[in-house]
Protein backbone atom coordinates (compact mmCIF):
# COMPACT_ATOMS: atom_id res chain seq x y z
CA UNK A 1 0.00 0.00 0.00
CA UNK A 2 1.43 3.21 -0.91
CA UNK A 3 0.67 6.13 1.47
CA UNK A 4 -1.26 8.09 -0.37
CA UNK A 5 -2.17 11.01 2.73
CA UNK A 6 1.65 12.29 2.05
CA UNK A 7 0.60 13.36 -1.69
CA UNK A 8 -2.09 15.45 0.04
CA UNK A 9 0.08 17.54 2.85
CA UNK A 10 1.00 21.00 1.69
CA UNK A 11 4.87 21.53 0.76
CA UNK A 12 5.44 24.91 2.32
CA UNK A 13 9.08 26.89 2.48
CA UNK A 14 7.70 28.71 5.62
CA UNK A 15 9.40 32.29 6.95
CA UNK A 16 12.24 31.69 9.42
CA UNK A 17 11.99 33.68 12.49
CA UNK A 18 15.12 35.08 14.32
CA UNK A 19 16.43 32.49 17.07
CA UNK A 20 15.03 33.50 20.41
CA UNK A 21 17.57 31.84 22.94
CA UNK A 22 16.63 30.75 26.39
CA UNK A 23 19.68 32.15 28.08
CA UNK A 24 18.68 35.85 29.33
CA UNK A 25 22.46 36.09 28.78
CA UNK A 26 22.83 38.04 25.89
CA UNK A 27 22.37 41.32 24.18
CA UNK A 28 19.32 40.27 21.67
CA UNK A 29 19.70 42.53 18.77
CA UNK A 30 18.61 39.97 16.10
CA UNK A 31 14.65 40.22 16.36
CA UNK A 32 14.25 44.20 16.29
CA UNK A 33 12.56 44.02 19.88
CA UNK A 34 12.25 47.23 22.11
CA UNK A 35 15.45 46.97 24.31
CA UNK A 36 12.78 49.20 27.07
CA UNK A 37 9.72 47.95 29.03
CA UNK A 38 6.26 48.28 27.87
CA UNK A 39 4.51 51.53 29.38
CA UNK A 40 3.92 51.09 33.19
CA UNK A 41 0.07 51.79 32.27
CA UNK A 42 0.64 48.23 30.45
CA UNK A 43 1.90 46.93 34.07
CA UNK A 44 -0.87 47.67 35.74
CA UNK A 45 -3.75 46.96 33.58
CA UNK A 46 -2.77 43.41 33.22
CA UNK A 47 -2.12 42.79 37.05
CA UNK A 48 -5.64 44.40 37.25
CA UNK A 49 -7.48 42.10 35.23
CA UNK A 50 -9.93 39.55 36.86
CA UNK A 51 -9.04 35.64 35.64
CA UNK A 52 -12.45 35.43 36.25
CA UNK A 53 -13.31 37.44 33.45
CA UNK A 54 -11.40 34.89 31.18
CA UNK A 55 -14.07 32.26 31.22
CA UNK A 56 -15.48 34.68 28.58
CA UNK A 57 -14.71 34.70 24.94
CA UNK A 58 -13.44 38.87 24.48
CA UNK A 59 -15.22 41.10 22.26
CA UNK A 60 -15.10 39.34 18.27
CA UNK A 61 -14.38 42.98 16.88
CA UNK A 62 -11.11 44.15 19.21
CA UNK A 63 -13.92 46.10 21.01
CA UNK A 64 -12.47 48.61 23.38
CA UNK A 65 -8.92 48.79 21.75
CA UNK A 66 -10.52 49.48 18.47
CA UNK A 67 -12.14 52.60 19.70
CA UNK A 68 -9.11 53.56 21.44
CA UNK A 69 -7.43 53.46 18.10
CA UNK A 70 -9.99 54.97 16.48
CA UNK A 71 -9.50 58.07 18.96
CA UNK A 72 -6.18 58.00 18.88
CA UNK A 73 -5.96 58.68 15.01
CA UNK A 74 -9.33 60.63 14.54
CA UNK A 75 -10.99 58.09 12.77
CA UNK A 76 -14.44 55.95 12.71
CA UNK A 77 -14.35 52.58 14.17
CA UNK A 78 -15.33 51.48 11.10
CA UNK A 79 -11.68 52.36 9.88
CA UNK A 80 -9.87 50.50 12.47
CA UNK A 81 -8.85 46.36 12.00
CA UNK A 82 -7.25 44.49 15.11
CA UNK A 83 -5.10 41.21 15.16
CA UNK A 84 -2.68 38.95 16.64
CA UNK A 85 0.03 40.75 15.85
CA UNK A 86 0.78 42.44 12.23
CA UNK A 87 1.70 39.39 10.49
CA UNK A 88 -1.94 37.91 11.43
CA UNK A 89 -3.52 41.21 9.59
CA UNK A 90 -0.84 41.15 6.84
CA UNK A 91 -1.43 37.46 5.79
CA UNK A 92 -5.77 38.25 6.08
CA UNK A 93 -5.19 41.24 4.22
CA UNK A 94 -3.44 39.22 1.06
CA UNK A 95 -5.99 36.31 1.29
CA UNK A 96 -8.52 39.47 1.32
CA UNK A 97 -7.65 41.86 -1.44
CA UNK A 98 -5.39 40.04 -3.83
CA UNK A 99 -7.73 38.16 -6.01
CA UNK A 100 -7.70 39.63 -9.46
CA UNK A 101 -4.55 36.86 -11.43
CA UNK A 102 -2.61 39.76 -11.86
CA UNK A 103 0.67 40.00 -10.11
CA UNK A 104 1.26 41.61 -6.96
CA UNK A 105 4.30 43.81 -6.45
CA UNK A 106 6.95 44.22 -3.62
CA UNK A 107 10.70 45.25 -3.97
CA UNK A 108 13.26 42.09 -4.10
CA UNK A 109 15.23 42.92 -0.75
CA UNK A 110 12.02 43.51 2.06
CA UNK A 111 10.31 42.05 4.19
CA UNK A 112 10.70 38.08 3.32
CA UNK A 113 7.22 36.98 4.91
CA UNK A 114 5.32 38.80 1.50
CA UNK A 115 6.47 35.75 -1.17
CA UNK A 116 5.37 33.33 1.83
CA UNK A 117 1.91 34.04 1.88
CA UNK A 118 1.87 34.76 -1.69
CA UNK A 119 2.84 31.13 -2.00
CA UNK A 120 0.60 29.97 0.56
CA UNK A 121 -2.45 31.77 -0.84
CA UNK A 122 -1.53 30.65 -4.56
CA UNK A 123 -1.20 34.34 -5.39
CA UNK A 124 1.14 35.41 -8.47
CA UNK A 125 3.88 38.06 -7.43
CA UNK A 126 6.59 39.98 -8.86
CA UNK A 127 9.43 41.54 -8.00
CA UNK A 128 11.06 44.92 -8.35
CA UNK A 129 14.53 45.80 -7.59
CA UNK A 130 15.69 48.53 -5.18
CA UNK A 131 18.14 51.49 -6.24
CA UNK A 132 21.47 51.80 -5.28
CA UNK A 133 20.94 53.19 -2.01
CA UNK A 134 18.27 50.15 -1.31
CA UNK A 135 15.63 52.94 -1.82
CA UNK A 136 12.29 51.71 -3.26
CA UNK A 137 11.26 53.85 -6.53
CA UNK A 138 7.72 54.28 -6.54
CA UNK A 139 7.25 54.51 -10.31
CA UNK A 140 8.56 50.79 -10.51
CA UNK A 141 4.93 49.71 -8.78
CA UNK A 142 2.58 51.59 -11.32
CA UNK A 143 2.17 49.20 -14.49
CA UNK A 144 -1.00 46.95 -13.92
CA UNK A 145 -0.71 44.99 -11.09
CA UNK A 146 -2.96 42.55 -8.58
CA UNK A 147 -1.46 44.77 -5.53
CA UNK A 148 1.08 46.42 -4.20
CA UNK A 149 2.76 45.90 -0.75
CA UNK A 150 5.81 48.25 0.78
CA UNK A 151 7.21 48.31 4.12
CA UNK A 152 7.92 51.80 4.82
CA UNK A 153 10.35 52.13 6.42
CA UNK A 154 11.17 48.88 4.76
CA UNK A 155 13.03 45.66 6.01
CA UNK A 156 15.77 44.96 6.21
CA UNK A 157 17.05 47.98 5.07
CA UNK A 158 15.06 50.72 7.18
CA UNK A 159 15.24 53.30 3.90
CA UNK A 160 11.59 55.36 4.02
CA UNK A 161 9.87 55.67 0.71
CA UNK A 162 10.71 59.02 -0.93
CA UNK A 163 8.39 62.19 0.65
CA UNK A 164 5.02 61.94 -1.01
CA UNK A 165 6.09 58.35 -2.10
CA UNK A 166 2.83 56.97 -1.10
CA UNK A 167 0.13 60.09 -2.35
CA UNK A 168 2.49 59.65 -5.60
CA UNK A 169 1.98 56.09 -5.67
CA UNK A 170 -1.52 56.00 -4.89
CA UNK A 171 -2.62 58.68 -7.39
CA UNK A 172 -0.54 56.93 -10.20
CA UNK A 173 -2.62 53.57 -8.83
CA UNK A 174 -5.76 54.87 -9.52
CA UNK A 175 -7.71 52.62 -7.57
CA UNK A 176 -6.79 49.69 -9.99
CA UNK A 177 -5.77 47.30 -6.98
CA UNK A 178 -5.40 47.67 -3.28
CA UNK A 179 -2.30 49.04 -1.58
CA UNK A 180 -0.61 47.86 1.71
CA UNK A 181 1.66 49.73 3.25
CA UNK A 182 3.48 47.65 6.09
CA UNK A 183 4.75 50.27 9.11
CA UNK A 184 6.01 48.12 11.43
CA UNK A 185 8.91 50.52 12.05
CA UNK A 186 7.16 53.68 11.32
CA UNK A 187 7.59 54.77 15.24
CA UNK A 188 11.29 55.69 15.02
CA UNK A 189 11.05 58.16 12.71
CA UNK A 190 9.62 57.58 9.14
CA UNK A 191 5.96 59.48 8.28
CA UNK A 192 3.14 57.83 8.79
CA UNK A 193 0.58 57.56 5.86
CA UNK A 194 -2.74 56.49 8.24
CA UNK A 195 -3.69 60.43 7.25
CA UNK A 196 -3.95 59.20 4.18
CA UNK A 197 -6.77 56.55 4.33
CA UNK A 198 -9.79 58.84 4.05
CA UNK A 199 -8.19 60.17 0.58
CA UNK A 200 -7.79 56.37 -1.17
CA UNK A 201 -10.16 53.95 -0.60
CA UNK A 202 -7.68 51.51 -1.60
CA UNK A 203 -4.99 51.93 1.16
CA UNK A 204 -4.79 50.12 3.82
CA UNK A 205 -1.63 51.38 6.43
CA UNK A 206 -0.67 48.37 8.75
CA UNK A 207 1.15 48.91 12.14
CA UNK A 208 2.09 46.86 15.03
CA UNK A 209 2.42 47.09 19.12
CA UNK A 210 5.38 45.04 18.72
CA UNK A 211 8.33 47.48 17.96
CA UNK A 212 7.36 51.05 19.92
CA UNK A 213 4.89 49.43 21.95
CA UNK A 214 7.52 46.99 23.54
CA UNK A 215 4.60 44.49 23.40
CA UNK A 216 6.00 42.04 20.96
CA UNK A 217 5.28 39.38 23.18
CA UNK A 218 1.61 40.36 23.55
CA UNK A 219 0.70 39.93 19.62
CA UNK A 220 -1.04 42.57 18.71
CA UNK A 221 -1.36 44.94 15.39
CA UNK A 222 -3.36 47.06 13.98
CA UNK A 223 -4.85 48.09 10.36
CA UNK A 224 -6.39 51.38 9.27
CA UNK A 225 -8.47 51.52 5.94
CA UNK A 226 -11.57 52.87 4.59
CA UNK A 227 -14.80 50.78 5.77
CA UNK A 228 -14.78 49.19 2.41
CA UNK A 229 -11.53 47.76 3.31
CA UNK A 230 -11.96 46.97 6.91
CA UNK A 231 -15.33 44.97 6.52
CA UNK A 232 -13.44 42.43 4.04
CA UNK A 233 -10.67 42.23 6.39
CA UNK A 234 -13.31 41.33 9.28
CA UNK A 235 -15.10 39.07 6.80
CA UNK A 236 -11.87 36.75 6.38
CA UNK A 237 -10.58 37.13 9.79
CA UNK A 238 -14.33 35.85 11.24
CA UNK A 239 -13.85 32.73 8.55
CA UNK A 240 -10.07 31.96 10.14
CA UNK A 241 -10.78 32.91 13.68
CA UNK A 242 -13.61 35.32 15.53
CA UNK A 243 -10.93 36.18 18.30
CA UNK A 244 -7.60 36.74 17.58
CA UNK A 245 -6.51 39.18 20.02
CA UNK A 246 -7.69 38.02 23.70
CA UNK A 247 -8.91 39.83 26.83
CA UNK A 248 -5.42 40.42 28.20
CA UNK A 249 -4.03 41.65 24.88
CA UNK A 250 -6.60 43.52 24.81
CA UNK A 251 -6.28 45.66 27.93
CA UNK A 252 -2.34 45.56 27.26
CA UNK A 253 -3.10 47.50 23.86
CA UNK A 254 -5.67 50.13 25.62
CA UNK A 255 -3.36 51.10 28.53
CA UNK A 256 -0.32 51.53 25.74
CA UNK A 257 -2.75 53.68 23.62
CA UNK A 258 -3.21 56.20 26.86
CA UNK A 259 0.29 56.66 27.64
CA UNK A 260 1.60 58.56 24.54
CA UNK A 261 4.24 60.65 26.11
CA UNK A 262 6.15 57.49 27.15
CA UNK A 263 5.96 55.45 24.07
CA UNK A 264 7.16 58.71 22.23
CA UNK A 265 9.97 59.30 24.47
CA UNK A 266 10.89 55.74 24.48
CA UNK A 267 11.37 55.49 20.80
CA UNK A 268 13.27 58.92 20.63
CA UNK A 269 14.98 57.11 22.56
CA UNK A 270 15.81 53.99 20.12
CA UNK A 271 15.93 56.42 17.49
CA UNK A 272 18.86 58.27 19.41
CA UNK A 273 21.06 55.56 19.95
CA UNK A 274 20.72 53.89 16.00
CA UNK A 275 22.52 57.92 14.89
CA UNK A 276 24.80 57.54 17.54
CA UNK A 277 25.85 54.16 16.64
CA UNK A 278 25.23 54.14 12.93
CA UNK A 279 27.32 57.43 13.21
CA UNK A 280 30.58 55.54 15.12
CA UNK A 281 29.96 52.56 12.86
CA UNK A 282 30.53 54.74 9.79
CA UNK A 283 33.68 56.02 11.35
CA UNK A 284 34.74 52.36 11.99
CA UNK A 285 34.28 52.05 7.88
CA UNK A 286 30.50 50.39 7.51
CA UNK A 287 28.40 51.39 5.25
CA UNK A 288 25.20 51.85 6.35
CA UNK A 289 21.49 52.37 4.97
CA UNK A 290 19.99 55.77 6.29
CA UNK A 291 17.82 53.55 8.76
CA UNK A 292 14.82 55.25 10.32
CA UNK A 293 13.80 52.08 11.70
CA UNK A 294 14.88 50.21 15.08
CA UNK A 295 17.76 48.76 13.68
CA UNK A 296 20.99 49.30 11.09
CA UNK A 297 21.71 47.52 8.10
CA UNK A 298 25.64 47.64 7.86
CA UNK A 299 28.39 46.11 5.49
CA UNK A 300 31.92 46.47 6.00
CA UNK A 301 34.11 46.26 2.34
CA UNK A 302 36.51 44.30 4.22
CA UNK A 303 34.47 42.20 6.40
CA UNK A 304 32.78 39.05 5.55
CA UNK A 305 29.02 39.21 7.26
CA UNK A 306 28.74 36.04 8.34
CA UNK A 307 32.13 35.88 10.20
CA UNK A 308 31.38 39.01 12.43
CA UNK A 309 28.24 37.67 13.01
CA UNK A 310 30.05 34.60 14.40
CA UNK A 311 32.44 36.79 16.19
CA UNK A 312 29.53 38.85 18.34
CA UNK A 313 27.58 35.32 18.93
CA UNK A 314 30.72 33.99 20.80
CA UNK A 315 30.41 37.89 22.95
CA UNK A 316 26.62 36.69 23.64
CA UNK A 317 25.67 39.37 20.83
CA UNK A 318 23.33 38.18 18.55
CA UNK A 319 22.60 39.66 15.10
CA UNK A 320 21.26 38.98 11.89
CA UNK A 321 22.13 38.23 8.55
CA UNK A 322 20.63 37.36 5.58
CA UNK A 323 21.74 34.69 3.12
CA UNK A 324 20.03 36.80 0.15
CA UNK A 325 21.70 37.81 -3.29
CA UNK A 326 22.81 41.51 -2.92
CA UNK A 327 22.49 41.74 0.82
CA UNK A 328 24.74 38.90 1.70
CA UNK A 329 27.64 41.39 2.62
CA UNK A 330 25.16 42.81 5.26
CA UNK A 331 24.15 42.62 9.02
CA UNK A 332 21.18 43.66 10.35
CA UNK A 333 21.33 44.84 14.06
CA UNK A 334 18.44 45.90 16.18
CA UNK A 335 19.01 48.93 18.17
CA UNK A 336 19.54 48.17 22.00
CA UNK A 337 20.13 50.03 25.23
CA UNK A 338 23.36 52.47 25.12
CA UNK A 339 25.03 50.13 26.72
CA UNK A 340 23.77 46.74 24.86
CA UNK A 341 25.30 49.10 21.95
CA UNK A 342 28.61 49.91 23.54
CA UNK A 343 28.86 46.60 23.73
CA UNK A 344 28.22 45.68 20.46
CA UNK A 345 30.80 48.25 18.83
CA UNK A 346 33.71 47.10 21.33
CA UNK A 347 32.88 43.48 20.21
CA UNK A 348 33.32 45.19 16.39
CA UNK A 349 36.63 46.65 17.38
CA UNK A 350 37.65 43.54 18.78
CA UNK A 351 36.86 41.84 15.53
CA UNK A 352 38.77 44.21 13.18
CA UNK A 353 41.87 44.34 15.47
CA UNK A 354 42.24 40.48 15.31
CA UNK A 355 41.19 41.06 11.51
CA UNK A 356 43.55 43.70 10.56
CA UNK A 357 46.65 41.21 12.94
CA UNK A 358 46.01 38.32 10.63
C1 LIG B 1 8.24 44.60 8.00
C2 LIG B 1 7.55 43.84 9.07
N1 LIG B 1 6.22 43.76 9.03
C3 LIG B 1 5.53 43.08 9.98
C4 LIG B 1 6.18 42.45 11.01
C5 LIG B 1 5.38 41.65 11.99
O1 LIG B 1 5.34 42.14 13.28
P1 LIG B 1 4.31 41.61 14.35
O2 LIG B 1 3.64 40.38 13.81
O3 LIG B 1 5.10 41.34 15.56
O4 LIG B 1 3.31 42.72 14.54
C6 LIG B 1 7.57 42.51 11.11
C7 LIG B 1 8.28 41.82 12.21
O5 LIG B 1 9.43 41.85 12.40
C8 LIG B 1 8.27 43.22 10.10
O6 LIG B 1 9.61 43.27 10.11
Amino acid sequence: MTAGWRNNLIRLDPYRAGEQPKSADVIKLNANENPYPPAPGVYAAVRGLECEGLRRYPSADGGGLRRALAAYHGLDEGEVFVGNGSDEILALAFRAFFNSGSPVLFPDVTYSFYPVWCRLFGIAYETRGLAEDFSARVDDYKGENGGVVLANPNAPTGVCLPDGGVERLMRRNGGASVVIIDEAYIDFGGVSSVGLVREFENLLVVQTFSKGRALAGMRLGMAFGSPALISVLEAVKNSFNSYPVDSVAEAAGIASIEDDAYFRARAGQVAATRDRVAGQMRGMGFRLTDSRANFLFAAHPDIDAEALKAHLGGRGILVRHFRLPGIERHLRISVGTDAEMDALLEGIREFMECFSAM
